[in-house]
């Protein structure tokens, strides 16, 4: 039996090197099947989404996932227009559309609310995003596609830059990272410097420093990992205004850094790359959001059969 089969997907930390390189191969695997072959791997089968908070990327990939692989989807992609708007709890939302689904993904504003979701469910719940916690198949993407775009990831240098505090991507990166021996740089704003009540368990795996200033490290980075600077999770917009546009990579910035360096984006951007380094060598983050179409199918895939495919 697969590791993945019926098993909830609820943070990153759950997954080791072994777990991460079974994704890995069953993401190749998808992407050279042929069409036929991968419609069979969840032919029958219906993935449930929650969504709490907007998005395109994880929703949309998540479903675009489902059809590659031949299942189909059905959900709340706006709680304003379900039964949520009459006061129903998560916890029945969750029991109801676990029994129309075989496998669910939620995204909610509050940690914590996947783990409470899988108590409930009968059927495996993904997180597709959960307060500034977790953030787990994002980081599945963006480790895909370092490996895939360099070729390793061992012995990278990677600089994360942005909104450290907030950005939960960036978080279940770190756990990510922390199954390879890779060099970290963090870069913030004073005000937005990763969270020390969360890098317990990082600090004993990974080596990082932390830094304001970009341009130290721009030139010696095999991997930028830009992040949006996220004003809906600031308290007062007064501290969003004094640190918006701390960073911003344009053409500039791209020609001090390594001819075969690469840009990632979790996605949404505002203003922190600017649209004409979008066509340089480097920017691979549209690369990046497709490749969640297929490591999302992936892990649906091994989520849904015994023996996996
Ligand atoms: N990267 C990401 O989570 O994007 P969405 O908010 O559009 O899903």
């Amino acid at each position: 039996m697969n590791g993945f089969f019926q098993k909830d997907v609820i943070s990153i930390r759950d997954l080791g090197k072994e777990e991460l390189d079974s994704i890995f191969s069953a993401t190749e695997k998808i992407i050279g099947l042929d069409p036929n072959q991968r419609r069979e791997i969840a032919r029958g089968k219906v993935l449930g989404y929650l969504f709490f908070e907007p998005s395109t990327r994880t929703r949309l990939s998540f479903q675009s996932a489902m059809a590659l692989i031949g299942g189909t989807s059905l959900g709340i992609a706006d709680v304003s227009s379900s039964a949520v708007q009459k006061g129903e709890s998560l916890s029945d939302t969750v029991r109801v559309m676990s029994g129309y689904t075989d496998v669910l993904v939620l995204r909610h504003p509050l940690d914590g609310s996947s783990r409470f979701s899988a108590e409930i469910s009968q059927k495996p719940i993904i997180n597709g995003g959960s307060g500034t916690e977790e953030h787990p198949t994002q980081a599945i993407q963006d480790l895909f596609t370092i490996k895939r775009e360099k070729k390793k990831i061992d012995g990278l240098k990677i600089g994360i830059v942005g909104d450290l505090k907030y950005g939960r991507t960036v978080y279940s990166l770190l756990h990510g990272l922390c199954n390879y021996n890779v060099d970290v740089h963090l870069i913030s704003p004073e005000s937005l410097k990763i969270r020390k009540d969360s890098t317990y368990d990082i600090k004993k795996k990974l080596s990082y420093t932390e830094s304001t200033n970009l341009d130290e490290y721009i030139d010696d980075l095999d991997v930028l990992y830009m992040t949006r600077i996220q004003k809906e999770r600031f308290p007062d917009e007064e501290e969003y205004v004094k640190v918006r546009g701390s960073y911003v990579i344009g053409l500039d910035m791209v020609k001090k850094m390594k001819e075969d360096a690469i840009i990632l984006h979790p996605l949404p951007r505002i203003d922190e790359i600017s649209t004409d380094v979008d066509s340089s060598k480097q920017a691979k983050y549209f690369e990046q959001a497709e490749y969640g179409k297929y490591t999302r199918a992936a892990l649906l895939g091994l989520i849904l059969n015994k023996n996996g495919f």
